[in-house]
């Protein structure tokens, strides 16, 4: 089985973005992470960053052809992409929707998400592990599935 970790805008710059808010580890920690969570699993992981909506929805549309799960945190268009939303709601495969920061936390505009409700779990505020969580998770469902 093998899940897609899909990062969104501005997740290329985490370890210099904002440390306070978003810590020091890069985004290769967090894919590195992803990965040595996922293969301790027997989950093989593809990864893709993009600042793009447009890629994005690509990327998950791809998906569908050889993926079983999806980790996404898809930055700020969280807040704003109901076409993301539907590419998610097409596929219909589980994810997990991760922020590093709490969400809740802090502005109000971070507080909806379009992708939440098709969610089979969000994972906010904990940091970078978020990530290591959400591959569990989906590990999990996964094994449940095929039992
Ligand atoms: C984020 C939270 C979003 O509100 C923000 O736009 C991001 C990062 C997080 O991981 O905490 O880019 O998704």
């Amino acid at each position: 089985p093998r899940l897609l970790l899909l990062n969104g805008p501005n997740l290329n710059l985490l370890g210099t973005r904002e440390p306070d808010v978003y810590g020091s580890a890069t985004l290769a920690d967090v894919e590195d992470l992803a990965r040595t969570t996922a293969e301790a699993v027997g989950l093989e992981l593809r990864t893709v960053q993009s600042n793009s909506e447009g890629a994005l929805v690509d990327a998950v549309q791809a998906a569908r052809e050889d993926c079983d799960g999806l980790v996404v945190n898809a930055g700020a268009y969280t807040h704003t992409s109901i076409a993301l939303r539907d590419a998610l709601a097409a596929v219909a495969l589980p994810f997990v929707e991760v922020h590093v920061s709490n969400v809740h936390a802090r502005e109000t505009f971070r507080h909806h998400s379009y992708l939440a409700p098709l969610a089979s779990a969000v994972i906010v505020g904990a940091g970078v592990q978020g990530y290591a969580f959400a591959v569990q998770r989906l590990a999990t469902m996964l094994a449940e599935q095929s039992a």
